[in-house]
Order: structure tokens, then C-alpha cells, then sequence
């Protein structure tokens, strides 16, 4: 290490560091998307570390990586041989999309063509369309390349860890984590901060930065819809609509690398179900006209007054590939889309836009849950469990991850790679959970079949644990 970070120890028989508090940002193991549940075993937003700055380069880096959420496995016991911590915080940065590097130094000797071996850096790359991870074997005078598939290399990176190299390096947006054995076997692992997460992050082409750009705040909507004013002739946020911006930036992100792995091209479109005042349709709208995707966003909204307004805003500054429609999701017909998204739609408004955008054929599924009020009243509980939901706020918060993994394992089930993920940091907004669903293609897509009939019976389970009659979503399903 350079000296910038805090360095952390964990000999044999340590353990992994404590879940960070609200104030720290959580190290990217708690923080990776799909993985929080049980890296830190609590159902509500509220018990797991913030998201960390959101908008940060290095998150939007992670976020562009394939996904290799396939790789999770539990967790092993804090008082694992350190090679089974460190192999797991591989998987875990490769799942949650923060794995920048792998370096593996200090060979074993060995006799035969491997004897001038000096180090091992391996990637996380993506080949033709699936995840792979790239292994750089450099020797005295040569380097050689192979690329494997992310459970067999793994599966080499277990077998060299120790045995082949005595030391390893996991770099991540965040952490730096090192492993490494004495001559006498003795293992140790160290994890590292790194202060200014951002300066360790993955490189981004110049390409890549262009796209993640943020939203552009002298754009002319965002001061009609009253984000923005002038200060000093500049226009500057309206301080009260600051979260609201990052929000919506941090949205925008994700969609940017949801684009890319769906493989979307122009025109793009997108439909926005419970649009409200628009923030975040007009983002879409004006992230996707800036990539040279031709949009077609709609937004679609109970309230009249809301699409007026908006309405009045497209005509006001003269914008075309986008519009608002007043409407009910409860009763939108499907119809050819690419993105469905939903922020904060009302409780089950949520499941009928997941639906909506499932009989549409949309390649991208976002959406950010609220109020999650349908299973709550329907729970019978397990006579273990109720002395922890006896208490209404944990019963808030059981309910709401029951409702959210339901829909997760339901948008897998119909072919769709899902992470459910803390989106933004706490301190943004309390709604700060984003179910993600891409479209599998190929491979992906068959495995993802194949694995139908498991998947619907961990949700019949799943029901059957609670008593639950019925999930709205599962319904539209069915019906
Ligand atoms: C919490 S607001 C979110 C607004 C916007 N997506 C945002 O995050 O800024 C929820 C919006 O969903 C709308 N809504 C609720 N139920 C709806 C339904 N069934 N169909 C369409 N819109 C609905 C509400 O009128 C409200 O404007």
C-alpha cells in the first residue's frame, strides 16, 4: 500500500470488519448489488451501509462490468482459513461489479516451462456478450493470455492462491485487499481503504467517461421544472431539489450501463409509469438524445395536472421524442418497448409496470419500489420468527424484502438477469432499493430457462413460509 489508506487486519482466526455505520460509507462488499442481503443479514434499507457517493466514477465503472452474480455463494465462517475469506471477497467484487483487478505475485518455484513465471493479473472482461475473466501470465522474456469462463477461473485462481503465489492483490473501486502466506503456511489477509475511492477505480475510456457524463444543469428543462435557478447569472441547483438531482443522475448512470449490456442501438424506446412532475422522464429523455439513441419516452401518469405541466414544459423548450400520457398502469395495454422503468410508483402500481414492461418484451427493467403495502396484512408468521416481527418495524421491512426477492425470482423466471441493489445513499432518499432486470440473450438465456422450474418453487416456498395467498405481480403473471 502507499500509505493513503487504513489498513485493517485479519490474521487467522480474525474476522471480516463490522457492517459500517450510516456516516462511514460501507466497504463494497455490503454495498455490492444483489449480495446484501446476506452479506449483512437485514431486510430493511435502513440496516445496511450507504451506497456510497453515487456518483462516483468508480461506481459507474462497477456498474459497465458484466454481471457475475452466478458466482455468489454463502459466505464462509469468519474463522475460515483466510484463503476462503479472500477467494470469497473475489467473488463478491465480481458479482457486485467492483472487481478492478487481481494480481497474483511472489511464485512458488517450480521445475519445466512455468519456472520463469513472475505474476499473474487477471480481469474481468466481457467475451462476446457473456463474462469472463482474462488471465495475463507474465514470464521472464513473454506474456501469454487465456481467457476462461468465471466459475473455471475461479476455480484456477483457488488452485494458484498459495500454492502457485504466495501473494494476491484485490483491487476494487474502494478496497484493497491482500493475501498472502509466510514460508511456514501462515496466511493473513488485509483489507485497505482507499481514501478517494475514485483514484483506485477501473480506468474508463475516454468513450465510456463521455457516456457516464452527469446531467447537464443549464439544460432549460430543469429550471422550468424548477430544479435549477440562476445564482450569479449561473444556473445552480435549488438547494431544496439537490437529492431529488442526484437521484436522478444516479439513475441515469445505471441505465447508461443497463444500455450497454443489453446492447441497445436507436431508437430507443422508454416508457416512465407514475412520471409525477417528470424529473426523471426528461432525464432519460436527454441522456439518451446526448448518446445519439433517438428517444422515445413516455411518461405516464395518474394525476392530469402533473401531464399538463410536463406537456406544457415539452412545448415550452421545443423538445420532440418525448411526451406524457395521462393514464393508470393498472389498465396500460402492452406495447413494443425497450425500458420500462418505475421510480417510486405506488406500492403495486410497481408490479403492474414490472408487468407492463415484461408483456412489452422490454430488453431493460428498472425500477425503484415504494410503499410496498399488499403482503404485510396476508403474513402468517413461523412461530420463530415473531418474536423479531413482533415489532411493526421489522415486520415493514420483512415484508417489503419478501416482496421485493418475490418480484426479483418472478423477473428471473421469465428470462430477465435481475440484482436488487441499493441505488443511492441513504441520505438521498429512503426509497433507495433498485430492482434491475436485463434481458438474458444466448447462453445466459438458457440457463436461465433451465432453471424456471427451480426458481418457481423457491417462490412457492417462499409463500407457503409467509402464508401468502397471492403477490400481484405473480397474479398478472398468471392471469
Ligand atoms: C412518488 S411519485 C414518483 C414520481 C416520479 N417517478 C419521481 O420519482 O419523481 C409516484 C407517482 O406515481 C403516480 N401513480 C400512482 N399510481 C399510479 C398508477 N396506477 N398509474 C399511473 N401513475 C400512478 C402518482 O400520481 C405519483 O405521481
Amino acid at each position: 500500500m502507499d500509505g493513503r489508506g487504513r489498513g485493517v487486519d485479519f490474521k487467522r482466526g480474525g474476522s471480516l470488519p463490522a457492517p459500517a455505520g450510516r456516516r462511514t460509507p460501507a466497504p463494497w462488499w455490503l454495498r455490492a448489488p444483489g449480495v446484501r442481503n446476506w452479506a449483512f443479514h437485514g431486510p430493511g434499507p435502513g440496516n445496511a451501509g450507504p451506497a456510497g457517493g453515487g456518483a462516483g466514477c468508480s461506481t459507474i465503472a462497477a456498474m459497465s462490468a458484466p454481471l457475475f452474480t452466478n458466482l455468489i455463494t454463502p459466505p464462509p465462517a469468519a474463522t475460515a482459513p483466510a484463503h476462503e475469506r479472500f477467494l470469497h471477497l473475489v467473488r463478491l467484487a465480481l458479482a457486485g461489479g467492483q472487481f478492478g483487478k487481481l494480481l497474483l505475485s511472489g511464485p512458488v518455484a517450480v521445475d519445466g516451462d512455468e519456472a520463469d513465471v513472475e505474476r499473474l493479473t487477471v480481469r474481468a472482461i466481457e467475451l462476446r456478450g457473456e463474462p469472463a475473466l482474462s488471465f495475463l501470465w507474465r514470464h521472464a522474456t513473454r506474456d501469454v493470455t487465456k481467457n476462461h469462463a468465471p466459475a473455471a477461473g475461479l476455480a484456477e485462481i483457488a488452485a494458484l492462491l498459495g500454492a502457485r503465489f504466495r501473494n494476491a492483490h484485490l483491487h476494487t473501486a474502494t478496497e484493497e485487499v491482500q493475501f498472502a502466506v509466510s514460508r511456514k503456511g501462515r496466511e493473513t489477509l488485509r483489507v485497505t481503504r482507499v481514501d478517494g475511492g475514485g483514484a483506485e477505480a477501473p480506468a474508463m475510456a475516454a468513450h465510456d467517461k463521455a457516456k457516464h457524463r452527469p446531467l447537464e444543469m443549464a439544460h432549460p428543462v430543469w429550471s422550468a421544472l424548477g430544479l435549477t435557478h440562476r445564482v450569479k447569472g449561473e444556473p445552480a441547483l435549488v438547494p431544496a431539489m439537490a437529492r431529488k438531482w442526484k437521484q436522478i443522475n444516479r439513475f441515469v448512470e445505471i441505465l447508461s450501463a443497463a444500455v450497454d449490456e443489453a446492447g441497445l442501438a436507436g431508437p430507443v424506446r422508454v416508457a416512465d409509469f407514475g412520471s409525477g412532475k417528470g424529473y426523471l422522464t426528461f432525464a432519460v429523455h436527454d441522456w439518451l438524445q446526448a448518446q445519439g439513441l433517438q428517444p422515445r419516452v413516455t411518461g405516464i401518469e395518474l394525476r392530469d395536472d402533473m401531464v399538463r405541466l410536463c406537456n406544457a414544459v415539452i412545448d415550452g423548450e421545443q423538445l420532440s421524442g418525448i411526451r406524457f400520457d395521462q393514464g393508470d398502469v393498472r389498465t396500460r395495454e402492452a406495447q413494443p418497448l425497450d425500458v420500462m422503468i418505475a421510480l417510486h410508483a405506488c406500492d403495486i402500481a410497481t408490479d403492474h409496470a414490472l408487468h407492463v414492461g415484461l408483456e412489452s418484451g422490454a430488453r431493460i427493467i428498472m425500477s425503484s419500489p415504494c410503499c410496498h403495502k399488499e403482503l404485510r396484512p396476508q403474513m402468517t408468521l413461523p412461530a420463530v420468527l415473531r418474536p423479531m416481527l413482533q415489532h411493526g418495524i421489522h415486520l415493514g421491512q420483512e415484508a417489503e424484502m419478501v416482496t421485493d426477492s418475490l418480484r426479483a425470482l418472478l423477473l428471473e423466471s421469465q428470462g430477465y438477469r435481475t440484482q436488487v441493489f441499493e441505488f443511492i445513499a441513504l441520505e438521498h432518499t429512503s426509497k433507495n432499493k433498485m430492482i434491475l432486470a436485463v434481458k438474458a440473450q444466448g447462453a445466459a438465456a438458457e440457463a436461465l430457462a433451465a432453471r424456471r422450474p427451480e426458481l418457481l418453487a423457491q417462490i412457492a416456498e417462499i409463500k407457503r413460509f409467509y402464508g401468502l395467498r397471492e403477490q400481484r405481480l405473480e397474479q398478472l403473471l398468471a392471469a
